[in-house]
């Protein structure tokens, strides 16, 4: 059996998206398990620049079948473009896509309510992608939400869908946002959401089944873990499980069905929105990590902040998500710089700390205790062999890797599929076999 899944090990964006890529090839389904098209897998294949919010990057793999997993939020008109910029790429999705029946979708309403949310919250804001993802999982949980499979039953679905939107305006009115116009929002939504239907089926048998034919899961994450609803830097985080233990519950495949965990971590930090991140480098250092590392969300633009690799960051996820290794992600981007620090901990308040503390206010308080290694000032892109790198990169991953307690399997250079070390003998050169 090998279903393996790949996680965030930090704020999302460390390049799972292609990771998932050269994964794929070696594996028969590839699924997503929870977020929504707040994500932003970016997948570059020669020239061609794909940038994937919802739909499974495995999709690209002519082989691979995708699976959209009830943990999943789905905005109907987001998978109907999608699905049409894919089409025009010439990559065709009909008969190797499956919507899970148990998949929330994402109404208007959901939007309206990000956004009034946010705008509510003024400077405290979390910066959300502003997708709606947040109300949708809370409609799931207060268990209004409408799912899926719920578009086979139309007369049903109406009327929800009229409640649901009669108490949203309620609540936006109360914001002093725009109500929405309930027979239009109704009948727009529907028209997008019906196209859903070809694709709808029980994926959890379909995934379970797979499995038991010896057929191969390669499980997406999206988001990380450092925005996990419980394990992340909460209220500053998405509202679903990004960790590994998600993939259970949001795919309907077991635990002790998941045979390996891969996480992804970028060889320095960032993040995009609200909270806390104490390795931040507001100074020049941070600047050109931006500009370098091209660090703007793949979905909204925003500019991504920036800092030092935070080893206690990446600690926490190996711990919370059981990784078998890592992959360090844009290894290239610290190519120039004469020293690199690497954050081993925190000084909070006199305290030294070798874990994330609870709550956002007193990790915002904590200072990172740096420790300096020496730059390799050459360049690493297109390098494909370990001991191909300059030595100073090779020690500075093997710090990563003895501060993190993970090997590090994987090492990518540069955004194409080629730019990517695989280290023989590793967990990804197996699951690759
Ligand atoms: P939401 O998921 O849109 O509710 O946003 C909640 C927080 O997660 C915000 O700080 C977002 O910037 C962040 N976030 C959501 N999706 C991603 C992602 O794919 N990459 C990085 N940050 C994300």
């Amino acid at each position: 059996m090998k279903n393996v899944v790949v996680v965030g090990a930090q704020w999302g964006d460390e390049g799972k998206g292609k990771v998932v890529d050269i994964l794929a090839p070696h594996f028969d389904i590839v699924a997503r398990y929870q977020g929504g098209h707040n994500a932003g897998h970016t997948v570059r294949i020669g020239d061609r620049k794909f940038i994937l919010r919802l739909i499974p990057s495995g999709i690209l793999h002519e082989e691979c079948r995708c699976v959209i997993g009830n943990g999943v939020v789905v905005d109907p008109r987001a998978f109907n473009s999608e699905l049409q910029e894919l089409r025009e790429a010439g990559v065709e999705c009909e008969g190797r896509l499956f919507v899970s029946s148990r998949a929330h979708l994402i109404l208007p309403y959901h939007v309206s309510l990000d956004r009034a949310r946010e705008e509510r919250l003024g400077a405290n804001s979390v910066g959300t992608t502003m997708r709606g993802i947040g109300p949708a999982y809370e409609d799931k949980a207060s268990r209004v939400g409408i799912r899926a499979g719920d578009l086979n039953y139309p007369d049903l679905l109406r009327e929800k869908i009229r409640t649901n939107i009669a108490e949203k305006n309620v609540e936006l009115a109360s914001m002093g946002a725009e109500q929405l116009a309930l027979e239009t929002t109704l009948d727009e939504f529907l028209v997008e959401a019906l196209r859903l239907k070809p694709f709808i089926r029980d994926t959890a048998v379909m995934i379970n089944t797979a499995t038991r034919e010896g057929k191969a899961v390669l499980v997406e994450g999206a988001q990380g873990t450092m925005l996990d609803v419980d394990h992340g830097t909460y209220p500053f985080v998405t509202s679903s499980n990004a960790t590994a233990g998600g993939s259970s519950t949001g795919l309907g495949l077991a635990p002790k069905k998941i045979t390996g965990a891969l996480g992804i971590a970028k060889a320095y930090t960032t993040r995009v929105g609200g909270g806390p991140f104490p390795t931040e480098l507001l100074d020049e250092h941070g600047a050109y990590l931006q500009k370098r590392g091209n660090e703007y969300g793949a979905v909204t633009g925003r500019p991504r902040r920036t800092g030092w690799f935070d080893a206690t960051v990446v600690r926490y996820a190996v711990m919370l998500n059981g990784f078998d290794a890592l992959a360090l992600t844009k290894l290239d981007v610290l190519d120039e710089f004469e020293e690199i620090k690497i954050s081993t901990g925190y000084n909070c308040g006199g305290e030294l700390l070798d874990t994330i503390p609870y709550g956002a206010n007193v990790l915002a308080e904590c200072a990172p205790v740096y420790e300096t290694l020496p730059g390799w000032r050459s360049t690493t892109s297109r390098i494909t062999g370990f001991d191909d790198l300059p030595p100073a990169a090779k020690d500075y991953i093997q710090r990563v890797e003895e501060l993190c307690g993970a090997p590090v399997a994987l090492i990518s250079t540069g955004p194409d599929r080629a730019e990517t070390i695989i280290r023989d003998g590793s967990p990804v050169s197996d699951w690759m076999k």
